[in-house]
């Protein structure tokens, strides 16, 4: 078995810049999916709560312990919520390929915002 583990924080206000200075849709298009950007969206702090899944994607790679890359799709990574609103992560079939992660895989996500910055942590557990 093995446990990897990740964190990242992002300043909401850089989060903000990259949404606007990059014109919008094809930069949220890239990082976030479509039901995140309708979940963000709606909100008022909308930068916190996309802040927060870009920490939460960025954890899921520095547990993966994965390069960055310029052009990786960073909405292959997707952030969603059960009914209660605890966040967890899935992953689309392509980058659990790309990561080796097999679907038995088990992958814990927290998170919080409060107003200037945006933390995640992530555990993967690998039987
Ligand atoms: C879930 C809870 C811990 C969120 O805390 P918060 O201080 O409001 O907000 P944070 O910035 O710390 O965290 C927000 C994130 O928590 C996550 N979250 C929401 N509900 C959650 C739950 N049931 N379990 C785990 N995480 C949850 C979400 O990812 C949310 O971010 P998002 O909306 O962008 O997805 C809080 O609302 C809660 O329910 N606390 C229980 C105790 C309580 O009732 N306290 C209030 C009286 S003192």
């Amino acid at each position: 078995m093995r446990i990897l583990q990740g964190i990242d924080l992002v300043k909401v206000e850089r989060m903000e810049r990259m949404i606007d200075r990059t014109s919008g849709k094809a930069f949220l298009d890239r990082v976030f999916t479509a039901a995140e950007q309708a979940y963000c969206g709606s909100k008022r702090m909308k930068f916190e709560h996309y802040a927060a899944r870009l920490a939460a994607k960025e954890a899921v790679l520095k547990a993966l312990k994965v390069r960055p890359k310029k052009n990786r799709r960073l909405s292959e990574i997707e952030v969603r919520r059960e009914a209660t609103g605890k966040p967890y992560i899935a992953l689309s079939s392509k980058s659990r390929k790309e990561f080796h992660i097999p679907v038995q895989a088990q992958i814990e996500l927290s998170v919080a915002h409060e107003r200037e910055y945006a933390i995640a942590t992530v555990v993967i557990v690998v039987p």
